[in-house]
């Protein structure tokens, strides 16, 4: 069975050829929510540096919440898109306010946190606390668009939706952070978006693109 087949061999491949990160050697719900937010529009090179000094001077939700906000903006220098730490401590103080310091451990939960979207909810809910959730990036819609041969836009908030519900069949019970950093590595670093290197990918044999000669007409993405 297709999707089974994909679960597996994409963990087998992310066990075997995962980036050594920072953030991969933590399940700490604060740490890997730092560095999804440093990731939304920053490289992985320019992020370890930071995500390392932040997390000395605020080492905990409760820091952060209290933080003065020049110390803030002077952690996140250099790093732009300053609003993402100021959304941050918002939904710092609400963690502290009404979950009594401890990320909530729902999408409904922690998609009401200031700055806290689907993706990085479903990020958060695998890669900390293990719980199958998608977590559905642009490197994420890629993969699925390919190996699933979807001509659906990826532009439309629909394609993500169905996407969503697509990985919820497809996502193992056992091993979700894995399963979703092994879209995001995959997505870096083979399935790119110009000549992806099907040849060295782990689930090139059961991929529609691929096997079609269709990989870098997908995705569909409109302008508009
Ligand atoms: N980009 C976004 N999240 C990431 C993660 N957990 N590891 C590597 N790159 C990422």
């Amino acid at each position: 069975f297709k999707k089974q087949w994909f679960a597996e061999q994409l963990v087998r491949w992310y066990r075997a050829n995962q980036r050594d990160l920072p953030w991969r050697r933590t399940k700490d719900p604060y740490h890997i929510w730092v560095s999804e937010i440093m990731l939304q529009q920053t490289r992985v090179d320019t992020v370890i540096p930071y995500y390392q000094r932040f997390l000395e001077k605020f080492p905990s939700i409760a820091a952060l919440a209290e933080a003065p906000e020049a110390e803030l903006l002077k952690a996140w220098e250099g790093l732009g898109y300053y609003s993402r730490v100021r959304n941050m401590q918002i939904a710092a103080r609400t963690i502290q306010e009404a979950y009594g310091g401890k990320m909530p451990k729902t999408r409904e939960e922690i998609s009401k946190l200031r700055g806290i979207g689907p993706y990085t909810a479903g990020a958060i809910l695998s890669i900390a606390f293990g719980l199958p959730e998608p977590a559905v990036d642009g490197n994420v819609l890629r993969v699925m668009s390919r190996f699933f041969l979807l001509y659906d836009d990826i532009a439309k908030a629909s394609t993500r939706v169905k996407v969503e519900q697509m990985l919820y069949g497809i996502i193992p019970e056992d091993a979700a952070g894995e399963f979703n950093q092994g879209m995001m590595d995959l997505g870096a670093t083979i399935c790119t978006p110009r000549s992806p290197n099907c040849t060295a990918c782990p689930i090139a044999g059961h991929c529609a693109a691929n096997l079609a000669g269709a990989a870098e007409e997908l995705p569909v993405k409109s302008k508009a």
